[in-house]
Order: structure tokens, then sequence, then C-alpha cells
């Protein structure tokens, strides 16, 4: 299979980077970095969720935040969605896409979203009906596909039996997570190969959390396979609150310094990029998880 040379970067900062997060983030500062991640050429942003505040309060101005974005065209917007609540919510906001997320591992599933992978199943099928009856494309991840913070290992078949089920209800792209960036990848690709006996590689992506510094491996081994979509998060922010211990995404900006090295289009402006991860890493009052931000970022007072 020959490397792709185009890559689609799905930013999910301002979702699964800021889902975590102890500290109030006001909509405003969300809006703005939707803005600059917009302004950096990101045209796929997971800007927030539609999920119980009570489970994740961070998500709570899920509305007043989608409502305050200066919406860019050709950029598409999505928001995750468990359920019709969920969705409903999020209708009323207009995202071009909604993500039903479900887990390969019955703990996590429990954990995450209080209901058993067959449940979970049941839930989202209605959702999806919705949105594809209201025209909104629907996108499918799949947590704890290598590893599950309660069961260890997690087996391909596993990942395969819930492709199917994916495929089943009738979501059109499902993206392979690593939750808790356990994967290493000849693990990551016999995920992937299970998630691709259901799904076409143009409908499949690769969502690493970089907790054990395995991620742009991750990613260059599935590139190698022809996977051409990927999440990132800017500024390596992330971690979803019921996978205790990882952290966050795979930088955006790694990913790109990566892609562009090996003479992968983007069309994203890497500088640009990098202002949007100082800016939140300013915010937050830390610096940046990202190494190539962090090193172009300091080459600039030199
Ligand atoms: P539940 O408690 O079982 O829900 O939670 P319920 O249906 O029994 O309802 C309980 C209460 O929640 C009710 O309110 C509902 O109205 C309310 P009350 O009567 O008590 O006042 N409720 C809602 N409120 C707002 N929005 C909703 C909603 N649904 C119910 N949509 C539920 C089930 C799924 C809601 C809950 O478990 C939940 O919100 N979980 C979300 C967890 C989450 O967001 N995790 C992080 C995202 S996933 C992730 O990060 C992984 C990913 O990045 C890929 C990877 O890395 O693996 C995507
Ligand atoms: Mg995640």
């Amino acid at each position: 299979m020959p490397i792709p040379s185009r890559v689609k970067l799905v930013e999910v900062g301002p979702r699964d980077g800021l889902q975590n997060e102890k500290q109030a983030v006001p909509a405003a500062v969300k809006i703005e970095l939707v803005h600059r991640l917009q302004a950096a050429g990101l045209t796929e942003i997971e800007v927030t969720s539609f999920v119980s505040p009570k489970w994740v309060p961070q998500m709570a101005d899920a509305a007043e935040v989608m409502a305050g974005i200066t919406r860019r065209p050709g950029v598409r917007y999505s928001v995750l969605t468990p359920n019709l609540k969920g969705f409903e919510a999020a209708l009323l906001t207009k995202p071009d896409e909604i993500v039903v997320f479900a887990s390969a591992s019955e703990a996590f599933s429990q954990k995450n979203i209080n209901c058993s992978i067959a449940e979970s199943i049941e839930r989202f099928a209605p959702v999806v009906d919705a949105a594809r009856a209201a025209g909104i494309y629907v996108r499918g991840a799949m947590s704890c596909t290598v590893g599950c913070p309660y069961e260890g290992d997690i087996a391909p078949e596993r990942v395969s039996y819930l492709a199917g089920r994916m495929r089943g209800i009738g979501v059109q792209h499902v993206g392979v997570a690593d939750t808790i960036g356990v994967g290493t990848p000849l693990k990551v690709q016999r995920a992937m190969e299970a998630t691709l006996k259901h799904f076409n590689i143009n409908d499949v992506s690769g969502h690493f959390h970089d907790t054990y510094g395995q991620a742009l491996a991750n990613t260059l081994i599935c590139l190698q396979m022809g996977v051409w979509q990927f999440d990132a998060s800017v500024a390596g922010l992330g971690g979803c609150p019921y996978a205790k211990g990882a952290t966050g995404n795979v930088a955006s900006e790694d990913v790109v310094y990566l892609l562009h090295g090996m003479g992968i289009e983007t069309g994203i402006d890497l500088d640009k990029l990098i202002d949007a991860g100082q800016f939140i890493s300013d915010f937050l009052g830390r610096s940046t998880q990202s190494r190539a931000g962090k090193a172009l970022f300091n080459k600039r007072s030199t």
C-alpha cells in the first residue's frame, strides 16, 4: 500500500483536549481556540460533547461554544453525542458531523457511558438513524482497541466485533482509538486490520493517545497501511476522565511535523498551529506537550 500523499487531520483539542481539564475553561477561550485552529488550516474540528454535565462538567457549555463559533466555509464541525438526548441538543447547534462512541472493552464501556457494549449499540442506533435522516454525517469512535485500563490487552476479534456492530447500525466512519496510549505498532496494525474487515480504508482513522510515547510510531504504521485520516490534539492536550493515567492525544504539531517532513500534504500552517497551541497552553498555565511545537517555538526567539 503506497503511503498517502495527503492526510486529513481531525483536530480534537477543543473536545478530547479540554474535557478532562480540572480548571474552568470559559466558553470564550474554547471559541477562540477553535478560531485559531481554523485559521491554521484545520478543516475538521471536534468542538465539544453533548454529554451529561454531571459526568463531564467541562463540556457543560457545549451549546454556548457551538453558537459562539464564527464558522468558516470548508470547515466541518463535529460533536460527541452519547444518546438521543445529547443528539437532540446537538442538532439545535447544527453540527456537520456527530460522533457516537463505544468501547471494545466491556469494563470501559460501563465506566465511560454507564452501559454494556450491546446496550450502547442499541442506544446509538436511533441516534444514527436520526442524524442520517437530518443529513448529518456519523462517525464512530471505538475506544480501547488495543488496551483497556480495567481489562488489559484487547484482542483484535473484539475490535472486529465492535466495528461490525457499528457498521450494522449505519455508522459511516470509525476511529480506532488507543485510549490509554499503550499500543505499539504491530498491535495497532492488528486493531486496524480488524476494523478494515468492516470498513473501507477511506472510512477509518487513527486516534492515538501518547501516554507511552508510541503515538507517532502508531501513526506511521497506519500510514504504511494506507490510512490517511487521524485525530490529533493541539499542544498534546487531552485524556478521558474515565481512563485513569492516560495522557493527551498525540500533539497535532508533532503529527504535522512528521507528515510535512515526509512530503505529505495537510493544508495546515504549522506556525499558526503552534500559535494556537501556545495560546491554549498559556491559558492553562503550562508548557505545550508538543515536542515539535516546543522546539520550533524556542527557535523563533534565537
Ligand atoms: P446515565 O447516568 O446512565 O444517564 O449516563 P441516564 O440516561 O440514566 O440519565 C441520567 C441523567 O443524565 C438525567 O438527568 C439525564 O437527563 C442526564 P437527571 O434526571 O439526573 O437530572 N443526561 C444528559 N444530560 C445532558 N446530555 C446528555 C444526557 N444524557 C443523560 N446527553 C451518559 C449516561 C452516557 C449520559 C453518561 O455516562 C455520559 O455523559 N458519559 C459521557 C462520558 C464522556 O463524555 N467521556 C469522554 C468522551 S469519550 C472519549 O474521550 C474517548 C474518545 O476520545 C476515543 C478514545 O480516546 O478512546 C472518543
Ligand atoms: Mg480520546
